[in-house]
């Protein structure tokens, strides 16, 4: 059981608003604010480089935070400013060709298809999207069924930015092990809201980032690859922290996931990276994934009674995001009102997920992303708004 009054009370954001906009970025804890701000202030009283060397132990720390969060090793870890370029780190480093496969699934984010297409249009690779079950997650047998001797990636987005559907890893991950495929998952949406285990999912790379679920700070976010991948993996940029230039025509690069890196970084960023993931880990990732489910759970049925409301999310299984459309009402309106009520939500656009939201007809969702800190109360005090809102289209 979480201690929720102690939670709130270690969260400052708590006592000033409604915090339901948890995957775009959460409220960070105080431990979090505390590592950023010491190191912050150590920086103007000794120096930015000179803190960084009081702090070495601790940057080697963050390592084993993130490795120990997700079930990796610290030497698998790279540390990168947020989930897109870390992401990019991985799906750049791999030689595709003509006529190579990429599988991927219906809700994949648009910055992810926009990195395929442009690939796909300079080597010739193609891109298929796997088909969805019966409840919008992607079918394993559609992608089993896909499977043949050109399909050179599967890149999946784990949890979507538009909704609450969890498409099944693990199962996605026996697939691609069982063929022999590289497996990049996209975690950005669910690492912090729910337990997510390299070892058991079986994916090869897994990109993620620090503001949301993780509660870290804004700019961080992390690439985990399996150690056999590493080498393997050619990044498409090199600085003298991801190789060291050897000789006058030559260069070594590292033989560690700190070649996705590059040498300058916000060093107080991932001070508070590792402290968020190291308060997450003391909460505990199963009560953090009970609670978040539960309370998403709750904001779906209490919504599902407002006249006029459409939930909007798929899957067998959901997680802390809750979409929805009020007939009538554009969801941009809606957000107005709620922020007005001091209630921070956001809104999904068809540019984020444009093959699923087009498969689905909508342009804008409303998205409410709760968290183990949110309340009854506030779901409570949440929907008298829609509700109210909703009665005055
Ligand atoms: C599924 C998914 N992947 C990647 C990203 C990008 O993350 P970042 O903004 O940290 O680069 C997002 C952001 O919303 C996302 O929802």
């Amino acid at each position: 059981m979480i201690d929720v009054e102690k939670v709130r009370a270690e969260t400052p954001g708590c006592r000033n608003v409604i915090h339901f906009n948890n995957a775009g970025a959460a409220l960070e804890p105080q431990p979090v604010l505390d590592a950023v701000l010491g190191h912050l202030k150590l920086e103007a009283e000794i120096g930015g480089y000179e803190a960084a060397d009081r702090a070495e132990a601790a940057l080697e720390g963050v390592y084993a935070s993130l490795a120990r969060l997700i079930n990796g090793a610290p030497d698998e870890i790279a540390l990168i400013e947020n989930a897109t370029r870390a992401w990019d780190m991985a799906f750049y480093s791999l030689k595709l060709g003509p006529g190579d496969r990429i599988l991927t699934a219906q809700a994949e984010y648009a910055s992810n298809v926009i990195a395929f297409l442009q690939i796909a249009a300079k080597t010739g690779a193609a891109i298929t999207v796997v088909p969805s079950d019966e409840s919008g997650a992607l079918s394993v047998e559609a992608l089993e069924r896909l499977i043949d001797e050109r399909v050179k990636l599967i890149a999946v987005t784990h949890v979507p930015t538009n909704g609450g559907l969890v498409n099944p890893a693990a199962a996605i991950g026996r697939v691609a092990r069982r063929h022999g495929i590289p497996f990049l998952l996209d975690a950005c949406q669910s690492v912090g809201q729910m337990p997510v285990d390299v070892a058991e999912i079986q994916c090869d790379m897994l990109s993620a980032t620090g503001r949301k679920f993780l509660r870290g700070p804004r700019g961080t976010g992390f690439l985990w690859v399996r150690r056999e991948w590493i080498e393997r993996l050619e990044p498409p940029f090199l600085d003298l922290h991801a190789a060291t230039w050897t000789s006058t025509e030559g260069y070594e690069i590292r033989r560690d996931a700190r070649r996705f890196e590059n040498w300058e970084s916000y060093v107080a960023g991932r001070l508070g990276l590792g402290a968020a993931a190291e308060y997450a880990m003391a909460i505990g990732l199963e009560p953090i994934w009970e609670r978040v489910k539960a309370l998403a759970d709750t904001l779906r049925r209490s919504l599902g009674e407002i006249p006029g409301v459409t939930l909007r999310d798929l899957g067998h299984e959901r997680c802390g995001i809750v979409t929805f459309t009020v007939e009538g009402l554009s969801a941009k309106e809606l957000r107005a009102t709620l922020s007005k009520a001091r209630i921070n939500t956001t809104t999904s656009s068809l540019f984020s997920t444009r093959y699923d939201m087009t498969a689905r007809a909508l342009d804008l969702l409303l998205r409410a992303s709760v968290h183990y800190y949110n309340t009854e109360e506030e779901i409570a005090r949440f929907c008298d708004v829609v509700r109210e809102r909703a009665a005055v289209r």
